[in-house]
């Protein structure tokens, strides 16, 4: 009879080792090592010596029935998943805690259950029925279809999902869940493991998708090892700021559709409202004639999103002055504001630099750097960047200009959210001007040789 080996495997990244670790080797990880018992499977003592081959077939013996799909009834969330929910699919869906998840699950169940007219089944292993119906019940949610159960038992609950008629489950969360077959405490890697690999199981067999709720950890992994992440097919992450009300729902991987695509919410009274226009939310309260305030068109997917980028530059009593960035890239940050002091010969070293981008968005794109640069630029002389003109482009540690993809699909954005004018690269605007010309739609293109001539060209020093 061989002894149960164990293994000790580190929460955060999955590294595996035969012992516990102080600090684990991959991933830096303090005190993070889980010891778990290893189930030597009975299957391998009773294998025959020579397993049977398998038949592995062509292209053309393989039925290429596209994916059987559930429709939701939220665009928004459809976008994202890339058209309705894939049967027998498991689906991991993340966010910092209170940032919405319970909400827009609770509504996505309600929506499949009145589209799909099959029952949708809701587990809370963190809130009780009262709490979940209470919440429901504000938001106007009462699809006669829409069940909901309080269980933390993993093998109840699979059981329960398996004797129902349920089209869709939904367990919140898997940190909350437990199995009796593991000893050790819910939340933990073995269990997390265990459990997961229990609901792929009965995705994978019954043919009910599934959708476990996971949390978030402050570097912004779902709390687990990344086996998570690689057994389910589908990860989302649900983000925004606290104070914000705005919510953004993105794929991180995506077995059946597009990654990168993005889906806009407003958290209300009512549980999450879809924005279907989020440019012309994002700017709502934008200042137009305010030194510092750029407007860019960022893609978001598919779908190009006009953000605006706010700088503020006052003169620092730091021997380090400060640069500061929300919702931009910290170090991108610093490299603009030395080109700009090396390139354009704009003194930056005695003054403090602010930049956020309005509404709580993030902008990753390296072709929001000029509207970036820009808005330093504007914010430091106080001129004000021209309201209706938006910028693109990315720039080089030379200062030289690089061109964006997708322009005319961005221009035609700007042209319907009322911008006239649009600043880019030369090749861009040469590049664009040799296309067909209703492309572009009615905004101008100024194009520039580099970010010293846009300055030039938009920011001239008062008094020239
Ligand atoms: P919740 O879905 O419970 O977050 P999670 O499951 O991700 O932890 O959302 C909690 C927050 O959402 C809470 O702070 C209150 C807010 N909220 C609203 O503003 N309106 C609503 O209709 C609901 C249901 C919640
Ligand atoms: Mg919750």
């Amino acid at each position: 009879m061989p002894r149960a080996r164990t293994e000790f495997v580190c929460r955060e990244c999955g590294y595996r080792n035969p012992r516990s670790l102080g600090r684990c080797p991959e991933c830096d990880a303090w005190g993070s090592f889980d010891e778990i018992a290893q189930r030597l499977s009975p299957v391998a003592t009773t294998r025959p010596a020579t397993p049977p081959a398998a038949r592995p077939l062509r292209l053309s013996e393989i039925e290429s029935a596209d994916f059987d799909r559930i429709p939701i009834g939220i665009d928004e969330v459809a976008r994202v998943l890339g058209g309705g929910i894939v049967k027998g699919s498991l689906t991991l869906i993340g966010g910092d805690p209170g940032v919405g998840k319970s909400t827009l699950l609770t509504q996505v169940a309600n929506t499949v259950a009145e589209q799909s007219q099959r029952e949708v089944l809701y587990v809370s292993g963190e809130e009780s029925v009262g709490q979940i119906g209470m919440r429901a019940r504000r938001m106007c949610l009462n699809s006669p279809n829409l069940l909901f159960l309080s269980e933390t038992d993993t093998d109840t609950i699979v059981e329960t999902v398996r004797h129902s008629r349920a089209g869709v489950a939904i367990v919140d969360s898997i940190q909350s869940v437990m199995t009796q077959d593991v000893e050790a405490l819910p939340g933990s890697v073995s269990q997390l493991r265990e459990c997961a690999l229990r609901f792929l199981q009965l995705a994978k067999t019954t043919g009910t998708p599934v959708f476990l709720v996971g949390h978030v950890t402050k570097d912004g992994a779902i709390a687990g090892p990344k086996v998570l992440e690689h057994m389910v097919d589908t990860v989302l992450y649900l983000e925004g700021e606290r104070f914000n009300q705005y919510r953004l729902l993105r794929s991180t991987k995506n077995r059946f559709g597009p990654t990168h695509e993005v889906g806009v919410f407003e958290m209300r009274g009512q549980g999450l409202a879809e924005v279907s226009n989020p440019s012309a939310v994002f700017l709502a309260e934008r200042a137009r004639s305010a030194a510092g305030s750029v407007v860019t068109v960022a893609m978001e997917g598919t779908r190009p999103i006009l953000q605006e980028i706010q700088a503020l530059v006052s003169r620092s009593p730091l021997a380090m002055p400060r640069r500061s960035a929300t919702g931009f890239d910290a170090s991108r940050l610093h490299l603009l504001t030395a080109v700009l002091s090396r390139r354009t010969g704009i003194p930056l070293h005695d003054q403090d630099v602010y930049l956020n981008v309005a509404g709580g968005l993030r902008v990753e794109e390296p072709a929001a750097d000029l509207a970036a640069a820009l808005a330093i630029v504007s914010s430091l002389r106080d001129r004000p960047f021209p309201g209706e003109m938006v910028a693109l482009g990315e720039l080089g540690l030379s200062g030289e200009l690089r061109g964006a993809g997708q322009l005319e699909q961005r221009l035609r954005e700007a042209g319907k959210l009322g911008f006239r004018r649009c600043v880019l690269p030369e090749a861009s605007a040469r590049q664009l001007a040799a296309g067909p010309a209703p492309a572009v739609g009615p905004v101008e293109i100024i194009g520039v040789r580099d970010l010293p001539s846009a300055i030039e060209a938009l920011l001239r020093p008062r008094g020239r």
